[in-house]
């Protein structure tokens, strides 16, 4: 009887670390993909345009479906558009290759804040 107690108890505690450590990984990579924005910003700052293709490929992984929170300013329309928010990153990708310079690429961020970021402050 008190082996069994002791065994829901485990079983809580467990299930419990399952659901903090679930919300910090979501916690982690919000923060994970507002670096890598600003990391594309000081690429273009730098007159580095062509730096900011592996971030753009990078990103495309860092939007898993429903994270944003209070210090997000992701917003739902990024899930339901998924598609066209993705072939941003794509456009940016391949322009950021292909050489383009920082104006071309500055039009693909604008795009997409435009329409997929709320900016909170
Ligand atoms: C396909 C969409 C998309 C593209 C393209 C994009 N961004 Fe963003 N950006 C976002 C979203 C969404 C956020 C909000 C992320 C969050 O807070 O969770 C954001 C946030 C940011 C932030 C704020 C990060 C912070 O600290 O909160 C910066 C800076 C930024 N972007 C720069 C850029 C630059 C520079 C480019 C182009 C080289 C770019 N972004 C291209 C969607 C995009």
């Amino acid at each position: 009887m008190k082996f069994k107690l002791f065994l829901a108890a485990a079983t809580s505690v467990a299930l419990a670390m399952g659901a903090v450590s679930s919300v910090s990984a979501q916690g982690d990579v919000i923060a994970e993909r507002q670096q890598a924005m600003k990391d594309m910003g000081a690429a273009l700052k730098a007159g580095k345009p062509g730096d900011v293709a592996p971030l753009a490929a990078k990103l495309k992984m860092l939007f898993p479906e429903g994270s944003t929170s209070a210090d997000s300013e992701a917003t739902d329309l990024i899930w339901q558009e998924w598609d066209e928010f993705v072939a941003i990153f794509d456009k940016l990708e391949a322009d950021s290759m292909a050489g383009a310079d920082a104006r071309t690429l500055g039009g693909s961020c604008k795009e997409c804040h435009d329409k997929y970021r709320e900016q909170k402050g």
